[in-house]
């Protein structure tokens, strides 16, 4: 492979959507920040210059980092901050996967505006799949709040409540002709007749899984998490935060004479108003041939199309939606399932609460706790200096333990009535795996305080979806209908609301790897844990020593 090379300046910008303007962290001056153009088998290498006034991490969202942990980017996890006026470079190659990807800052709620695509294509020579694409462009979707985001999860983490919701959601930065005061940001994709576009879609939002729907035009599922999938054709697309589809979309054969939106709005089973419920739209404009000027078609007065989106709790659409995938388990593509397990985890996920200090001082459930959330009851602490680092130099105790239960101590009903005690306890431990490792893993959504779904995002590796459902996992019906052959395979999923999700992997990557909800608010309250995976017996089974520019805490 070829090396590309980046340099990302890090630093703050004025930037105004919906008649309101604020700073913001950003990259190179752009917002959405720069797209990472590389080839499967590429080394990239990404200085990142942090000229803000915050401690920065980048994380490459999906990228496996084989063997190169120290490039993966979690703040705390893989490498201290890169604080003001220092800089890190990222280095890794890209192996295995095509598609894409992305990449967000990775320390509080800092990914709100510093993210951007990464575009991986196919190595030189080797064709998609499918028929190529006319033409390649990122949408990705994102959230925005007029006020500042650091601001507004530190209040929240004070109060012990929820965070206020945001103003807007966006495409490519722009909220769209939907909202107050924005008619003139709004995305537009200029197509011609025909022609068939592929839409690299981002879910970069923090709090709210996403539908995505275009008037008068089909999407074509290719892959998912940068990963070829068997093409799937839909109306409307569900997409989590940190998940990441490329979908063909082909044109009408002839000018249509209109104007179509494109839609995305929000998937939630959570109580109103604790998320935002508003309508991004951005406009699919035809070229019309028979105009000199192409840009002036939109000031026709073309009739205007909007497709009608899912009802924002359709639960079974969103099921019925993720079985369609499936791994293109092709001669070319093999899906890599583990057969044989050599380790079973039982994780619950969701929320809970911790006790408030003083009583009635607390604006979290009953003004009488804080909101927290956890994994098998454990709310994971950040610890004050990174785990892969501490992991490292042999220098793990008091950073972290290595006794992540396994299962939860003590079992409960858990889509049913919630136990009268609620409380989780706070934690830094680790679960230990030895390297080759086949792990099958149930993630099972509880009803406490609120049964929703839950985007589960795992660093370092791809699992396979090997099965789900609703209610709670069943050990001695459930894994018989599992799916070993062509199960989809990606590094996040929806864990259902009150439901169930079985995912396998091999542990064939040393280092330390988090894991965690991608709702950026439930990562706040400690929905998150890690995995160490120890290095294999031979060379190229270790992970690789740290480069010397490592930040320091
Ligand atoms: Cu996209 Cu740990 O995150």
């Amino acid at each position: 492979g070829a090396t590309v090379e980046y340099q990302f300046d890090v630093a703050t910008m004025n930037v105004t959507r919906l008649c309101s303007s604020k700073s913001i962290v950003t990259v190179n001056g752009q917002f959405p920040g720069p797209t990472v153009f590389a080839r499967e088998g590429d080394l990239v290498v990404v200085r990142v210059v942090n000229k803000a006034q915050y401690n920065m991490s980048i994380h490459w969202h999906g990228v496996r980092q084989l063997r190169s942990g120290w490039a993966d980017g979690p703040a705390y996890i893989t490498q201290c901050p890169i604080q003001p006026g220092q800089s890190y470079v990222y280095k890794y190659t890209i192996s295995g996967q095509r598609g894409t990807l992305w990449w967000h800052a990775h320390i509080s709620w800092l990914r709100a505006t510093v993210y951007g695509p990464i575009v991986i294509l196919p190595k030189l020579g080797v064709p998609y799949p499918f028929a190529a694409p006319d033409k390649e462009v990122p949408v990705i979707f994102g959230e925005w709040w007029k006020a500042d985001t650091e601001a507004v999860i530190s209040q929240a983490m004070q109060t012990g409540g929820g965070p206020n919701v945001s103003d807007a959601f966006t495409i490519n930065g722009l909220p769209g002709p939907l909202y107050n005061c924005s008619a003139k940001d709004t995305f537009k994709l200029k197509v011609k007749p025909g022609k068939t576009y592929m839409l690299r879609i981002i879910n970069a939002a923090l709090n709210d899984e996403l539908f995505f729907s275009v008037a008068g035009h089909q999407l074509t599922i290719v892959d998912v998490d940068a990963v070829y999938v068997k093409p799937v054709t839909v109306d409307t697309l569900l997409i989590t935060p940190g998940q990441t589809s490329n979908v063909l979309l082909t044109a009408k054969p002839s000018y249509p004479g209109a104007t179509y939106y494109m839609l995305a709005a929000p998937y939630s089973t959570a109580a109103s108003g604790t998320f935002d419920n508003t309508t991004v739209a951005g406009i699919l404009e035809y070229e019309d041939p028979t105009s000199s000027n192409p840009s002036a078609a939109f000031n026709k007065n073309l009739p205007l199309f909007r497709p009608t989106l899912p009802k924002i709790n359709d639960t079974s659409f969103v099921s019925n939606f993720t079985a369609k995938l499936r791994s293109l388990a092709s001669e070319e593509y093999p899906a890599q399932v583990p057969q044989e397990v050599d380790r079973r985890f039982f994780f619950t996920v969701g929320l809970g609460t911790h006790p408030c200090a003083v009583n009635g001082t607390c604006q979290g459930p009953n003004n009488n706790s804080r909101f927290a959330a956890a994994v098998n009851n454990v709310s994971f602490v950040l610890p004050s200096t990174a785990l892969l680092q501490s992991h490292f130099t042999g220098m793990s105790r008091g950073v972290y333990s290595s006794n992540f239960p396994v299962v939860p101590a003590t079992p409960f009903n858990y889509t049913g009535t919630p136990p009268n005690n609620t409380n989780v306890s706070n934690g830094t431990r680790l679960v230990v795996l030895s390297y080759g490792t086949a792990v099958e893993l149930v993630m099972q959504g509880t009803s406490i305080l609120t049964a929703e779904s839950h985007p589960f995002h795992l660093h370092g590796f791809n699992f396979f979806v090997v099965g789900q459902g609703f209610g709670n996992f069943d050990p001695a019906k459930d894994p018989a209908k599992y799916n070993l052959v062509d199960p989809v395979e990606r590094n996040t999923v929806g864990v259902p609301a009150a439901g169930w999700v079985a995912i396998r992997f091999r542990a064939d990557n040393p280092g330390v790897w988090f894991m965690h909800c991608h709702l950026e608010v439930h990562v706040s309250w400690g929905l998150k844990m890690a995995w160490l995976v120890q290095d294999g017996s031979l060379p190229d089974q270790k992970l690789l020593p740290p480069p010397s520019d490592l930040p320091k805490c």
